[in-house]
């Protein structure tokens, strides 16, 4: 349990980097179905992915036609992300990566897509105040989606000590914190997977949906 006791000490880009160091990078090349079904009707620009990790969506949006970028603060997982882009002929601007704490990053590019995939952490970080960023880097006209654990895994084992709560859609929204002249919310709801668990039984997933647009 030594290993769990030592990441329980860690935050920041200091978590991050252990959390992709001690795991080895296998790109699936496939996407979360909520992404996929949310952002295939949608006509390709430029896109945003917060907490990009190993660049999975990027290199999925990159390949649907948008001019993708993402932002991690792991150079680890940046690295492999830029690495895996590039040897599926994936580069900037089509796939573009920047390693940066997203406390501090901030652009003064609008995008047309701005996504959160599991943008969260087993300890409290400004994910409110990165999300509020978030909604300001969207374009006119554009979307953000956030896309979030809405609970632990059925099978999982509760976690020990303080862990920050998860993300419901009241809470994303609170921390979004949306002026309504200037923005519809297109879907905001817990949406259950069903899925097989490592141990062959079947299981459910909940994610917390958030799914907006930017007036014109
Ligand atoms: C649970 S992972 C999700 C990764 C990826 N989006 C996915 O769906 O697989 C959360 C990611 O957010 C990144 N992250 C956490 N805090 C960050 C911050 N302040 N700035 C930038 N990235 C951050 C981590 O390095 C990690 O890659």
């Amino acid at each position: 349990m030594e290993h769990h006791h030592v990441t329980e000490e860690l935050r920041g880009v200091d978590f991050w980097e252990n959390h992709y160091g001690t795991s080895e990078r296998v790109w699936s090349g496939k996407v979360n179905q909520v992404i996929e079904r949310l952002v295939t009707p949608l006509t390709p620009g430029t896109s945003l992915d917060l907490g990009c990790g190993e660049g999975g969506d990027v290199m999925w949006l990159a390949s649907k036609g948008w001019q993708a970028t993402g932002v991690d603060i792991s150079p680890t997982a940046v690295q492999r992300a830029e690495t895996d882009a590039a040897a599926h002929g994936l580069v900037p601007p089509q796939a573009t990566f920047i390693a940066a704490d997203l406390s501090e990053w901030t652009s003064t590019e609008r995008y047309d897509l701005v996504t959160l995939s599991f943008f969260q952490a087993p300890f409290d970080f400004d994910r409110a105040e990165i999300l509020r960023k978030a909604s300001l880097l969207v374009a006119p006209g554009g979307h953000l989606l956030a896309l979030s654990h809405a609970a632990r895994p059925s099978w999982a084992p509760p976690l020990e000590g303080k862990v920050p709560p998860f993300p419901t859609p009241q809470t994303e929204l609170d921390a979004l914190a949306l002026d309504s002249d200037q923005w519809d919310i297109l879907q905001a709801e817990i949406i259950e997977r069903q899925i097989t668990d490592p141990n062959g039984n079947p299981a459910t997933l909940e994610d917390t949906v958030v799914f907006v647009q930017r007036r014109n």
